[in-house]
């Protein structure tokens, strides 16, 4: 660690593992209430446990997100953090509203909108919040002594993230127009934008972890912001079929969500080329591991499981069901997850100069975890058919046909406990590292 106000990174990831830990425990909630044991529906209903399970995800993820941002940018950038106390108080602020917002789902005090249940007021609180964080990023940057394509990738990928958040915002009382705007948001985070600052921090941990030449692995993230943006912003087309837009999307989101695919397979072949290429061994095991591990595993969660339902052939049966719901976590798995997970690995021992991240319990997490990842998958898909068979072929009620499925979630659960067994030795390894040392600087 070169910076002193690098250290911030540290609290933000700590906000990640605690975030992590709760966005699972209403994973469980449904898990049992889909077997049929609904025992706390009084209090939190299905509803709320998802509204509350997915918000959270988003935001640790956003966390880990500002986090690797205040860990990267002060050494790409090669300089201090514009204002190490703004940056707490950008912290602070977006706990507040998160925390707010998640307490409030549990009265009723949201919009109903699958991923954008925020209510209103809260939602401007996060655009001044979010207008702080690229404020002091971007300030940085460009304060900085030296432009990377690293850095710039990152901050466009987060500037346009913010952006991106407004369309959800536009007033309408029209539900076709209320999903076409909801997309811009959803779809074009996490096929678009996002991928960008996906490729930027897998480039700064394969620059780091393998030693290859700068130059060679931004080449290749030039390509895969080409590929993202050729396919993604056209991709949106898929969430289009039918919803009440014109007959066109069927084309064009049947063509451009076919070829998303290809970026995703880009990214994975970058880190597995880059990681041959560079052949010495990193002195950090287990953030390569994650770094192979995110690449691999997007490309298997949202390229070929996206690919599985994006054709509108397909998607008449398949949409909304719970083999969106199958796709929907590997896919953020792969990509968000184990990148933000990758990143921490790497960045603890610096941030904290204690050498655990090779340590059993971490080597256990990364591989535990992942299992459990992928047979929850399996039980998603295998509940997922069957209900596309039984409701949308056979043409039985909704509700039978959830009764018909409660077996497949007995699986679900127990793939489910594995996974967090990994999710635990990680948070426990974390635990272990400490807090940073000294003082903060800047
Ligand atoms: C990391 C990238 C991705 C993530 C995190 C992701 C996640 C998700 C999630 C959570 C949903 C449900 C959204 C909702 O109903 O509000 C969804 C839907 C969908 N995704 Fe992805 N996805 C990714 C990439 C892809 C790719 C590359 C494709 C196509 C090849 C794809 C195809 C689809 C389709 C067609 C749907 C609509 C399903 C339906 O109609 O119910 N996704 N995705
Ligand atoms: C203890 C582990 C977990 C359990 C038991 C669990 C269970 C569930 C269940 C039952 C649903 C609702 C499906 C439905 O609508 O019927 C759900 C939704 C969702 N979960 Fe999890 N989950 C877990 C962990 C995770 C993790 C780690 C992620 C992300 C990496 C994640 C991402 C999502 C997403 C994106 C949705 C919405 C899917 C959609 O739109 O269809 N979950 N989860
Ligand atoms: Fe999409």
């Amino acid at each position: 660690m070169k910076y002193q106000s690098q250290k911030i990174a540290y609290w933000f990831f700590a906000v990640c593992m605690l975030l992590f830990s709760l966005q699972l425990v209403y994973g469980f909630i449904m898990g049992f209430a889909h077997m049929g044991l609904d025992v706390l529906h009084q209090w939190i209903p299905f509803n709320v446990a998802r509204a509350v399970h997915t918000n959270l995800l988003v935001m640790w993820l956003l966390s880990g997100f500002m986090g690797a941002a205040y860990y990267i940018i002060p050494e790409e950038a090669d300089r201090e953090i514009l204002s190490v106390k703004w940056a707490y108080v950008q912290l602070i602020a977006f706990v507040l509203v998160g925390v707010t917002a998640i307490i409030g789902f549990h009265f009723q005090w949201w919009e109903g909108r699958k991923f954008l249940e925020i209510p209103r007021p809260l939602d401007y609180l996060v655009v001044v919040d979010v207008l702080l964080f690229i404020g002091l990023i971007g300030g940085t940057i460009w304060k900085g002594k030296r432009y990377t394509t690293t850095s710039l990738v990152l901050f466009f990928g987060l500037l346009t993230a913010a952006l991106l958040y407004l369309p959800g915002m536009i007033p309408t009382d029209h539900q076709t127009h209320d999903s076409y705007w909801r997309w811009w948001v959803v779809h074009l985070w996490v096929e678009g934008v996002w991928e960008l600052i996906m490729g930027a921090i897998l480039s700064f941990l394969l620059i780091k972890l393998t030693g290859v030449d700068r130059e060679v692995i931004e080449k290749w993230l030039y390509i895969i912001v080409g590929f993202t943006f050729l396919s993604g912003i056209l991709g949106t087309g898929h969430h289009y079929y039918y919803i009440g837009t014109p007959k066109y999307w069927l084309i064009i989101g049947g063509v451009f969500g076919a070829l998303e695919p290809i970026a995703f397979l880009g990214m994975a072949i970058y880190a597995i080329a880059m990681a041959k290429k560079g052949g010495r061994n990193p002195d950090n095991k287990v953030a390569m591991l994650w770094t192979i591990g995110c690449a691999v595993m997007s490309f298997v969660g949202a390229g070929f499981l996206g690919f599985a339902h994006t054709l509108p052939q397909v998607n008449m049966y398949t949409h909304g069901t719970l083999v969106t719901a199958m796709h929907g976590h590997l896919a953020f798995w792969g990509a968000y997850a184990c990148l933000v997970l990758g990143i921490i690995t790497y960045a603890m021992p610096h941030l904290t100069g204690r050498k655990l991240q090779d340590s059993n319990s971490n080597i256990f997490a990364f591989w535990v975890s992942n299992i459990g990842m992928v047979a929850m998958t399996v039980a998603f898909g295998v509940a997922g058919i069957a209900q596309v068979y039984l409701e949308r072929k056979v043409g039985l009620d909704f509700l039978i046909v959830q009764k018909e499925i409660e077996v497949h979630f007995l699986g679900l659960v127990l793939a489910a406990a594995l996974f967090t067994m990994g999710i635990l030795a990680f948070v426990w390894n974390f635990i272990r590292f400490g807090k940073p040392q000294g003082k903060m600087g800047a």
